[in-house]
């Protein structure tokens, strides 16, 4: 059984203070729930929230990380000083960076190759652009990205990945792709890994959604054979949005 795990993506909103706030804030009305729940947050918030989280089910996610253990890479930060202060889980080629940082499938799978090497859990984001969707290509693309992401990753490190899917055209402009065209692509993510992995790891990848996910559809979405999950940008910046989230 696949345990959902709903992730909030704070992108680059909130001060430590906020940020700590809001983990005193939820930590209680997120206590009881069967979902994995975690922040990903800016880098100089993670110390704090790592400590403010101790004790409680909330995760400490970082939004990016480099692939090299350490050198010459000014601004950056390595998978090993994510783990050095507790951090357990890490964004990879999340759409926005794609954009407008110019991070590729081969920094992506580099990342990603990383990140398990580190014991932190990726979560590789794939998604199409709306002129791809519209010329019916977004399955190829869908399975570009996910196969060149994954390249060198084994079977049985498989099931530790979560995939982020979120179609482009549906981040953060209140266009959510249906459930059931969400439902359809992260169904066809899982016979892709099927086919190239095997069944067993392909059912027990978590697959999450994303993309204008808010307390309003959340249920619709979490009801889907195999959505399990969701990465929640906008809508998790409230505490209380992000508890009717959690608690769906
Ligand atoms: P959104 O962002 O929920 O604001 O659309 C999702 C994401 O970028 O992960």
């Amino acid at each position: 059984m696949r345990v959902p795990f709903i992730a909030g993506n704070w992108k680059m909103h909130k001060s430590i203070a906020e940020g700590v706030a809001f983990i005193e804030a939820v930590k209680d009305q997120v206590a009881g729930t069967q979902v994995e729940v975690a922040v990903c947050a800016p880098y100089i918030l993670l110390q704090d929230l790592v400590k403010a989280a101790k004790g409680t089910n909330v995760k400490i996610a970082a939004q990016n990380m480099h692939f090299e253990d350490f050198g010459a890479y000014t601004g950056e930060v390595s998978a090993a000083m994510l783990k050095e202060i507790g951090v357990t889980h890490v964004v990879i080629g999340h759409s926005e960076r794609r954009q407008y940082f110019a991070e590729t499938d081969e920094t992506v799978n580099k990342k990603v190759i990383k990140a398990l090497k580190e014991d932190l859990v990726p979560i590789m984001c794939i998604g199409e652009l709306l002129e791809e969707r519209e010329a019916g290509t977004e399955k190829d693309v869908v399975k570009g990205q996910l196969l060149k992401g994954l390249e060198g990753v084994l079977a049985d490190q498989l099931s530790t990945v979560v995939i982020a899917y979120e179609p482009v055209w549906a981040i953060g402009t209140g266009k959510t792709a249906s459930a059931d065209d969400a439902n359809d692509m992260i169904a066809f993510i899982r016979q892709t890994l099927a086919a190239v992995y095997n069944d067993e790891v392909s059912e027990e990848v978590r697959i999450q959604y994303g993309g204008s996910v808010k307390p309003s559809n959340i249920e619709e979405i979490m009801n889907m054979s195999d959505i399990d999950g969701a990465l929640v940008g906008g809508a998790s910046l409230k505490a209380e949005d992000f508890v009717q989230l959690v608690n769906f």
